[in-house]
């Protein structure tokens, strides 16, 4: 587990890698500004650290550099703004790395409460936009993780064609996700060349990473489709409380762990495979709209029923508490099991998926509302695992007939391989291009 820091100052990290392309400076100009002062960047310095009346998480941070990228095994934050992008249809091989080595850059800077350069926010030319658009200024970097991912469209497009000459790259293992029977799917918010998952306790300050990573890769990989939770639905630290998602189940109790090394190795990490991918992981999305007031309708004994879980407390019904194992064997007077074999716990259990575990680590939200005067809402469901096929063998033994999907659509996707964490003094994804 990555041992945070309460110094956001503690690590000028970013600002050892080098700076930005000269593409990744003119793209902060907005892209038209040929023939503007590149120097900019390299004039007064400027740290966000914290303000006076900033929250008082404000000044936590996680390293950026590691064997793994942060934002999988890191205590999950309460905030999100996860992004997929396409790639500009002239971009090369070469673009691809520049950009890639930008967004290090300024990830490795963010992640630690700095500006996007040196210059950032308030510091550069005032005939010219800022580098950095400021509104993290003070609160920044409240745990701020940014976890990057490439598509399996990077590799080769679903024509065949292999834009990067990486197709020979491509893991056996890197499988999209079959349609399933409760797949509501709009292909426009799904899939995407890149990710980036921003997680944070202040939203304000995902928000502007997401919005200043995109600003950087102007011209050269464009928004595809984003979300935005609040209120994580796991804990991924045996430190945090049980949270709860917008059903009112507490959630994310029997989920692997960041101080479960063994499992994270055996079912999180990639160990088979290429050995450019090798400590890196897959991030599967699953965008699940729930049917909120038909949920609401339904009678405690029910909603209890079809989870497999008592609601106030989350003890498995087969007895016990909160952490508890539940027994699917154990039976009632009647001589019912305790556990229903629909209920979701019993279908997507371990002991009945051929011993499949995932980190879950998905997030809230609520969209608005539809014409009808509902809640578009929902679970923005994020697992890592080390093979996309694991985690679909679980959803398949779910959607066939688990009681909770006549409550659940699932209206977007995406998987995506998250290379291995980066040494200061590399970029994102380096392996790949090099081996
Ligand atoms: C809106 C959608 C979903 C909701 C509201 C939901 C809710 C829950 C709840 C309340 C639990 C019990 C608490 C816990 O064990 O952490 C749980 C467990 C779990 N869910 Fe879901 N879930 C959803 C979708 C999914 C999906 C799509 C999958 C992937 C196939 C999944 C996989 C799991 C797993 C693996 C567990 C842990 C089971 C165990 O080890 O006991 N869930 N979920």
């Amino acid at each position: 587990m990555q041992e945070p820091s309460e110094d956001p100052t503690a690590s000028e990290s970013g600002a050892r890698t080098g700076g930005l392309s000269r593409r990744g400076v003119l793209a902060l100009f907005g892209g038209g500004a040929a023939g503007i002062a590149v120097g900019a960047a390299a004039t007064s310095a400027i740290i966000a650290a914290t303000g006076a009346d900033a929250a008082p998480s404000a000044g936590l941070s996680y390293p950026f550099y590691g064997p793994h990228q942060a934002g999988i095994a890191t205590p999950a934050q309460d905030r999100m703004h996860f992004a997929a992008f396409d790639l500009a249809a002239d971009m090369t091989r070469d673009g691809l790395v520049e950009l890639l080595s930008d967004w290090t850059y300024a990830a490795s800077r963010l992640t630690q409460g700095l500006g996007m350069s040196v210059s950032g926010a308030f510091g550069g030319d005032s005939l010219m936009p800022p580098d950095d658009t400021g509104e993290a200024e003070g609160i920044a970097p409240a745990g701020l993780t940014l976890t990057f991912g490439f598509g399996r469209s990077l590799f080769e497009t679903s024509e065949g064609v292999d834009r990067f000459g990486l197709a020979a790259k491509l893991p056996n293992d890197f499988s999209d996700m079959p349609k399933l029977v409760n797949d509501f799917i709009d292909r426009e918010h799904s899939g995407g060349d890149l990710c980036i998952q921003a997680c944070a306790n202040d939203p304000q300050v995902a928000v502007h990473a997401i919005r200043n990573l995109t600003r950087l890769a102007f011209g050269r990989a464009q928004l595809r489709w984003s979300q935005l939770g609040f209120g994580r639905t796991s804990s991924t630290s045996t430190e945090q409380s049980t949270p709860r998602n917008l059903f009112g189940q507490k959630d994310g109790m029997a989920n692997l762990k960041a101080e479960q090394p063994e499992l994270l190795d055996e079912h999180v990490w990639i160990t088979d495979g290429p050995a450019w991918a090798a400590g890196g992981s897959y991030l599967v999305a699953r965008r699940v709209n729930m049917t909120i007031e038909i949920w609401d309708s339904l009678q405690l004994g029910e909603q209890e029923r079809v989870t497999g879980r008592d609601k106030h407390e989350g003890a498995p019904l087969s007895g016990g508490e909160e952490f508890t194992e539940p027994d699917f064997t154990a039976r009632g007077e009647d001589g019912a099991p305790l556990i229903d074999e629909r209920s979701h716990v019993a279908r997507v259990h371990p002991s009945n998926n051929d011993g499949i575990q995932m980190l879950r680590r998905g997030y809230n939200f609520v969209d608005g509302n539809d014409a009808q005067g509902r809640l578009n809402a929902g679970l923005f469901f994020i697992a890592f695992v080390n093979a996309p096929e694991r985690f679909a063998r679980v959803h398949k033994n779910m959607a066939r007939d688990d009681l909770f999907v006549e409550y659940l659509k699932t209206t977007g996707t995406g998987v995506f391989l998250v290379p291995p964490g980066v040494a200061d003094g590399q970029y994102l994804g380096q392996q790949l291009f090099e081996a």
